[in-house]
């Protein structure tokens, strides 16, 4: 086949499925902002606003929880902060990861991932993974993530001493000691014990999926059909050279360290100390009909390293920060915890409120795209008016339609969270401040930062 011929065929066959997309779309009635442009639609402006929120909090502002934004060439999509909304989209099966997602994973992850599986393979593992992050069992991690703190602040001491004056860039140091923490409690073992190799490609997953560029090609691929995604992923670029260098490496890493636990299981020793060894530790003593074969557990291995690191990371940086500006408040929560050394989290509640906080400001996922699966019904909180000024209770979607579930929005939802939804303040926690709307979205303090539960 020439050349001109392949590149005729693919071009149209991308201008049938963008069409086949656009017929599927009937949301065009609901309202939101001017589309700036045809080939990027609203993306740009969504995902590399200056600030996070730019525009997204203005157009929440002016359109509410519900509104139409333009996805790339021309796509309807619907942008949802409405919580009776959110809590349908993430529990009800009609819906499933979207192709901004479904792409990373097949790229990065194997198909024998916890990410990448679907429907009920996706929930047997996600059971079977639950006994390593039961809140118990999370205890006992405690010592892990001691030691990973106690090797921050000596790092950041030694940089303070040597430069007193100087700005510290955290956010390095915070990414090591987040790696440093997932692999122990994930693996048992220490960065080193991964080979350079890996710690070298692992900063180069770690950089790509936080640069400017990489977000920019997945907003753009995200309306690419899935085999482009297959096909590109050979091409012969740096980025998916590193992609293709962390795939090979996370599976024999899986491998090598699943090899290595069973060897010592069958010399006796305890090895139901970290994740991987407590999953392996249900396999081989039949403890439960949910168990984990080896190769199972193996596959998890990218599905704990890669999710693991930058949201934690990013989420502490920020939390430091609303530190850095109230002194104040710093002084307070740090007289709590020192009187409580040795105590449970459940006795700091100062402590707790203010992790809330930094979850609710500042979700790591502060989107996350969904897709209908088949044809169903939305239900709203309240109606919404449509461009023809007719007030709808609830939104019908069809199958293939592609929704932004917006996190930071809902978080800062006035109504629910308070006339200064927009300002840190932990105390919201505590004096019973926020409005319950009885709608529950997830698991932990009812924010949206995990749509999922382990269990
Ligand atoms: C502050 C820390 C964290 C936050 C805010 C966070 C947030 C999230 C969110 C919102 C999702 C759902 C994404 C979606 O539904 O599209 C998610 C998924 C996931 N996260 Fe985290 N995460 C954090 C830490 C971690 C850690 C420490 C690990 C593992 C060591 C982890 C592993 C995962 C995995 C495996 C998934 C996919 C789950 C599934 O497909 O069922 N996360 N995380």
């Amino acid at each position: 086949m020439s050349y001109e011929s392949m590149l005729a065929g693919v071009t149209a066959m991308l201008a049938l499925y963008l069409f086949s997309r656009r017929r599927r779309s009937i949301i065009r009635n609901i309202l939101g902002p001017p589309s700036p442009s045809w080939i990027y639609g609203h993306m740009l402006q969504l995902v590399f606003s200056p600030e996070y929120g730019d525009h997204e909090f203005v157009w929440q502002k002016n359109f509410g929880p519900i509104y139409r934004l333009k996805g790339c060439f021309g796509e309807d999509s619907l942008m949802i902060s409405d919580p009776v909304a959110l809590q349908y989209i993430v529990n009800s099966p009609h819906f499933g990861h979207g192709p901004l997602l479904v792409n990373v994973v097949d790229m990065l992850f194997g198909k024998k991932s916890l990410v990448a599986a679907k429907g009920d393979a996706h929930r047997r593992l996600r059971t079977a993974m639950n006994v390593g992050f039961s809140a118990a069992t999370v205890r006992n991690y405690q010592p892990v993530l001691l030691r990973a703190a106690q090797q921050l602040s000596e790092q950041l001491e030694e940089s303070y001493a040597k430069t007193p004056t100087s700005l510290i860039n955290i956010c390095p140091l915070l990414g090591n000691a987040t790696f440093s923490a997932v692999v122990q409690a994930g693996f048992g073992c220490s960065i080193q014990d991964l080979g350079d190799k890996f710690v070298a490609n692992n900063a180069q997953i770690v950089a790509l999926s936080s640069s400017q560029s990489a977000p920019r090609t997945f907003a753009i691929g995200a309306c690419l059909p899935n085999w482009i995604w297959r096909t590109m992923i050979h091409a012969p670029l740096a980025a998916f050279k590193e992609i293709r260098t962390a795939k090979y490496l996370t599976r024999q890493l899986g491998e090598k360290i699943v090899d290595g636990k069973i060897d010592l299981a069958r010399q006796g020793l305890e090895i139901d100390t970290d994740v991987f060894g407590i999953l392996l530790d249900q396999y081989l003593g039949s403890k439960t009909k949910h168990a984990l074969s080896p190769k199972e557990v193996a596959a998890q291995f990218s599905a704990l390293v890669y999710p693991g690191q930058d949201p934690t990371a990013n989420t502490i940086a920020f939390g430091l920060l609303e530190l850095a500006k109230d002194s104040e408040f710093q002084e307070t929560l740090r007289a709590e915890i020192l009187s409580n050394i040795g105590a449970s989290y459940d006795s700091m509640p100062l402590l707790n409120a203010f992790i809330k906080e930094v979850l609710r400001l500042y979700p790591a996922a502060a989107m996350i795209q969904r897709i209908a699966i088949e044809d169903t019904v939305i239900p709203l909180s309240d109606s919404i008016e449509t461009a023809n000024g007719e007030p709808i209770t609830q939104i019908p979607v069809a199958k293939g339609q592609v929704l932004t579930l917006a996190v930071a929005s809902f978080q800062r939802l006035e109504r629910y969270w308070g006339a200064d939804a927009q300002k840190f303040r932990p105390t919201r926690w505590l004096d019973r401040t926020i409005t319950p709307h009885g709608t529950s979205l997830g698991p932990y303090a009812n924010l949206s930062v995990k749509f999922w539960s382990w269990s």
